[in-house]
């Protein structure tokens, strides 16, 4: 790798940092994936995927738990189960969940990721990290 390359990605790197630091990314306890691949639109229809994600959003933002909070939320691509959807997984539990409605989600959040322990309704899978 060459000196200016090197530079480069070091302050990349730094400033990422700077934003992981501001945005209180590093503090984070879960980290809430729905899948949002409307171009895809296996799992669920476009307009599930939006108002499943449109209610996240302003759930945990009314909970006050985004960001500093300590939860996390983020759009994903494609999670390739593609059935049963929208699609969620909570990391790091490994938790991943079908039928994300908005009713869904809430029960997620209040037992989940508030309260630690998984919505087993609609729980897909029971890694080790998700049993009870
Ligand atoms: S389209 Fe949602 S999991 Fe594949």
């Amino acid at each position: 790798m060459n000196a200016k390359r090197h530079d480069h990605e070091a302050k990349d790197l730094a400033a990422a940092r700077r934003k992981v630091r501001k945005e209180g990314f590093g503090s984070a306890s879960r980290h809430i994936l729905l899948c949002y691949d409307r171009g895809t639109a296996k799992c669920a229809s476009r307009n599930q995927m939006r108002e499943s994600w449109q209610f996240l959003k302003k759930r945990l933002k009314e909970l006050k738990l985004d960001k500093r909070g300590g939860i996390f939320r983020s759009k994903s691509y494609c999670l390739d189960i593609c059935v049963g959807g929208p699609i969620a997984v909570v990391m790091p539990d490994n938790c991943w969940y079908g039928h994300c409605t908005p009713d869904v989600l809430e029960a997620i959040i209040q037992d989940h990721l508030i309260g630690g322990e998984p919505v087993e309704k609609y729980l897909l899978s029971r890694k080790p990290s998700c049993e009870q």
